[in-house]
């Protein structure tokens, strides 16, 4: 079933399980963990001795303004479940959490373009997570049946006389029932032509693989609205996942010390007139740094001649060798900006643009290659650095412990409640977050990675010429509204279709229909 899988989503899925298997016993992890500390020790060490003045500080933690949009709720007549089904829809989601997040939100959209009645979709166990956690076990099922309600008509399971189709079913032989050759991106024409004809014979149509099989562009709007209403209203996690979330935020929001300081030192409380910018805020920092994307990427993280050994031997043995930027310098992928960055690097970023050394800095992670002493380098300049594991307790974490979506989808719940959300590299959650965050106007950090590379590179720039280039360089990149591109995913991309021009009437007044060529034009 995971035959179509594109290669280039393949390889966002890979991370975990290798970076698993060079664990703490293994004797070559010895080697990979001789990641330097420090590469780029001049910058560090300014960085560490940074000052932030409060405007600085006022300024980055201040929210996004109102950029004038709003979400849609526009009702166009179309939201109505079809008095008769034209049959059950079932479908096998594969990917880790985000990506099977938006096969979830295109296969509403399928049933309701079938006038059929979807079944719950099955989470396939990922080879690279390990996660055989159901649609239930991470989603509140209830709440999303009832959201959507008056749009699509859902059910938990299969009624008896369909029990037979199951992925045991269809792993075993070719079935009529099985819908294996959805393009990448289909049409809804090309579910009317080939599903449409399988429901009528047989009442069921089973789709798989299903991932990225809905395209983006030319769809009704009304079909783009039920996308966002799934992603953005009807899926929310299940209490256990949303009440360790809000523990982790409670803790991130009100740190001991802080709390202790004002019992123990009520009068410096009291007399220090002046708050701190950034109390009582936090920045989550989703750091994607495994050997997997190291590996894939082709650059030289500083590990010297055995860790680049070590790459090279991985490259050869996932991928044959055939990794494209192998072919280019170290230097040229870096002025391209298609290096991940080290947790040095994401360090030194966070640095310049203003976060000082008292910020709460959440990071969402699994395992980074290099371990803690790459960690470390991050960790010097950001103190207060948080993770599940420092915040809760072993039995608070006892029900997602070991499960890769669960332990994902507590991190997805963090990061949208962060005052500022940076995602270190480009991938699944961050397109996710991304455009999560863009819908509810909340600022989020993408760093320019082209600039970045050349800057690092460049060995004999000073901190305060570093600091410029990386501010100017982020100034419009904080979440400023960006339309959608053709091809690209709504669900990254949520303005024009989802999102509306707000109209205020005074505006409209002064500047009539031009309001929205302003919108467009300032993002
Ligand atoms: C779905 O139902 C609507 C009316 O409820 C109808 O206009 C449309 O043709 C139906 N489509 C299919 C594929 O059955
Ligand atoms: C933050 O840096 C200042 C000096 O710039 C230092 O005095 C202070 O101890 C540091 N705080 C932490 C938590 O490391
Ligand atoms: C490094 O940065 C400095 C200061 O901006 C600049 O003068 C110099 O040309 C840069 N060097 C390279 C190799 O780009």
């Amino acid at each position: 079933m995971r035959g179509g899988a594109i290669a280039g989503v393949f390889v966002l899925l890979l991370p975990i399980f290798f970076a698993s298997l060079f664990s703490h016993a293994s004797p070559t992890i010895l080697k990979d963990l001789n990641a330097p500390k420090f590469r780029h020790s001049r910058l560090a060490k300014s960085a560490l001795l940074r000052q932030t003045s409060n405007e600085e500080q006022s300024e980055l933690w201040t929210p996004l303004a109102h950029q004038g949009w709003k979400p849609c709720t526009e009702s166009d007549g179309a939201s109505t479940v079809p008095e008769k089904s034209e049959g059950y829809v079932q479908v096998f989601l594969d990917g880790g959490l985000n990506q099977q997040r938006m096969g979830i939100c295109d296969a509403v959209v399928v049933a309701k373009i079938l006038n059929a009645t979807l079944v719950i979709p099955q989470l396939e166990v990922n080879p690279v997570w390990q996660d055989s956690s159901s649609f239930m076990d991470i989603f509140d099922v209830d709440h999303f049946i009832n959201v959507l309600k008056d749009d699509v008509s859902i059910v938990k399971e299969l009624p008896d006389e369909f029990s037979w189709s199951t992925r045991e079913y269809y792993g075993t032989a070719i079935r009529p029932t099985r819908i294996k050759t959805a393009p990448v991106h289909a049409s809804a024409n090309w579910y009317l032509e080939n599903v449409s004809p399988v429901l009528q014979s047989y009442g069921i149509a089973a789709i798989a693989p299903f991932s990225h099989r809905l395209t983006f562009d030319n769809m009704p709007k009304y079909l783009q609205h039920l996308r966002c209403k799934v992603n953005f209203q009807a899926l929310a996690f299940v209490p256990h996942v949303r009440h360790l979330g809000d523990a982790l935020i409670n803790r991130l929001r009100n740190p001991p010390s802080e709390g202790n300081m004002v019992s123990n030192n009520y009068l410096r409380e009291v007399t220090d007139l002046k708050p701190k910018q950034g109390a009582g805020k936090f920045a989550v920092l989703h750091l994607r740094f495994d050997k997997d994307m190291a590996a894939h990427s082709a650059c030289d993280f500083g590990g010297g001649k055995a860790e680049n050994l070590a790459l090279a031997k991985y490259r050869q043995v996932i991928w044959g060798g055939r990794v494209i930027n192998s072919q280019f310098t170290d230097e040229e992928l870096r002025s391209q900006g298609r290096c991940p960055l080290t947790p040095e690097e994401v360090g030194l970023l966070l640095a310049a643009l203003g976060f000082d050394n008292s910020t709460r800095l959440y990071l969402a992670s699994h395992k980074v290659y290099g371990g803690e002493r790459r960690i470390s380098a991050l960790r010097n300049l950001f103190p207060l650095m948080e993770d599940k594991k420092s915040l809760a307790s072993s039995e608070e974490r006892a029900l997602i412990k070991g499960k890769a979506s669960l332990l994902a989808a507590v991190d997805y719940y963090v990061g949208m409640h962060s005052d500022i959300f940076v995602s270190a590299s480009p991938g699944n959650m961050h397109n996710a977050m991304v455009g999560h965050r863009t819908y509810n106007n909340m600022k989020t950090i993408r760093p320019n990675m082209a600039l970045l590379g050349q800057l690092f590179l460049n060995k004999t720039l000073t901190w305060p010429e570093f600091q410029e280039s990386v501010v100017e360089g982020h100034k419009n990149r904080q979440g400023q509204i960006r339309l959608r591109k053709p091809k690209q995913s709504l669900y990254t991309y949520p303005a024009t279709e989802i999102l509306m021009v707000l109209r205020l009437p005074y505006r409209s007044v002064l500047f009539g229909p031009q309001i929205i060529v302003y919108y467009a034009y300032i993002m």
